[in-house]
């Protein structure tokens, strides 16, 4: 057996929780040689507690071969001590009426105080992925609140919208989900975000010659974006189980690999693509192993592409611009 990985997740009684920390306890995530220790975060309240008990008795009952110890606390300094992978979930959601600035400057300082506690006692090559909405920014501000950090070690989770696109894909062209290669998913994870098939391919064959720019442009797009507001209507509860398939996915191929394969990660900038440098964006990444990821560079982006690109970089400036007092 490989040794034990410490993994942190945060919001861990959430409904994104109960759906992520079974699968990180049977091996999803680091494979079936390698024990998990699971460190889990909640607020500070008699609910939130009570339910965090309760998963843990069901954790306790899965009788998880690779599961060597359940750490609860609501003390992000000790949820983070010498953590190796950390899933931010843990925040407010949306409320009716609530616009996307309040939610920023209502969940930042979770982020901020976060960002501190990993500084102080996360492993030095913790991986970080923030889940919690609006969750490009608020990578930005863990990250810029962990300065002893590498900002490599931060990134947002942009795998749901990329597996939500190549699902559509997949279902449109009759073919399955592993012939889709190529795609990727920039800038920020809002209705403006840009989901690329504009070198994609599906066995091989160029996707825009599969499927028509009308399909692209008028069903595609509006899907892919409007995705978690469906789902919302169709349960009542925002998605869950997909949301946890994508951070294990995300998680997967950063810890072990992707295998040349691209995948879309939001990761702080590069100054690629003309992405201010710093800004925490949707990219095609390859993951090389052993931890590390790449921008890849230099790929063709058509003129509408860049439109949205840029508009979708303009939101994430101003998004990142709102808590600036966060990031000091
Ligand atoms: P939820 O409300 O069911 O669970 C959130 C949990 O976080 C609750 O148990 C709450 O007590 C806990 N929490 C809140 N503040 C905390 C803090 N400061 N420290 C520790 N725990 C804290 O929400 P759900 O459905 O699990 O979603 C969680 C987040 O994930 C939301 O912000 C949601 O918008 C986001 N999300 C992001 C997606 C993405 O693609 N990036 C997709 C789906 C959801």
């Amino acid at each position: 057996l490989n040794p034990t990985v410490r993994v942190t997740i945060t919001g861990a009684a959430g409904n994104i929780g109960y759906a992520l920390l079974f699968r990180i306890a049977s091996g999803a995530v680091f494979g079936p040689n390698t024990p998990v220790q699971l460190q889990l975060l909640e607020r500070d309240n008699e609910q939130s507690k009570a339910s965090l008990n309760g998963v843990c008795m069901e954790l306790f009952d899965s009788a998880f071969p690779l599961l060597t110890r359940v750490i609860t606390t609501t003390d992000p300094l000790e949820a983070f001590e010498k953590t190796q992978a950390a899933f931010l979930v843990g925040s407010m959601p949306r409320g009716p009426g609530m616009a996307r600035s309040d939610l920023l400057l209502a969940n930042g300082p979770i982020f901020q105080s976060q960002g501190e506690a990993l500084d102080q006692t996360a492993d030095r090559n913790v991986k970080v992925l923030v889940v919690g909405n609006p969750c490009n920014t608020n990578a930005y501000i863990a990250m810029h609140n962990a300065p002893s950090l590498s900002p490599k070690c931060f990134s947002a989770m942009m795998r749901l919208d990329h597996n939500r696109a190549v699902a559509q894909l997949a279902q449109k062209t009759g073919r399955p989900v592993c012939s889709i290669s190529g795609l990727k998913v920039w800038g920020n994870h809002s209705n403006s975000m840009y989901p690329d098939i504009s070198q994609c391919t599906i066995a091989g064959v160029k996707a825009t010659e599969l499927v028509d720019e009308a399909w692209y442009n008028d069903y595609f797009l509006p899907t892919v974006a409007k995705r978690g507001s469906a789902i919302i209507k169709a349960r009542g509860k925002s998605s869950a189980a997909s949301a946890a398939s994508a951070a294990i996915d995300h998680m997967h191929d950063w810890w072990n690999g992707s295998n040349g394969r691209i995948v879309t990660m939001a990761v702080p900038s590069d100054g690629s693509y003309g992405v201010p440098e710093g800004l925490v964006c949707g990219f095609p990444c390859i993951c090389t192993g052993g931890g590390e990821y790449e921008i890849v560079k230099d790929l063709p982006i058509t003129a509408s592409g860049r439109a949205r690109l840029d508009a979708t970089i303009a939101e994430l400036v101003k998004e990142h611009d709102t808590v600036a007092q966060l990031c000091e």
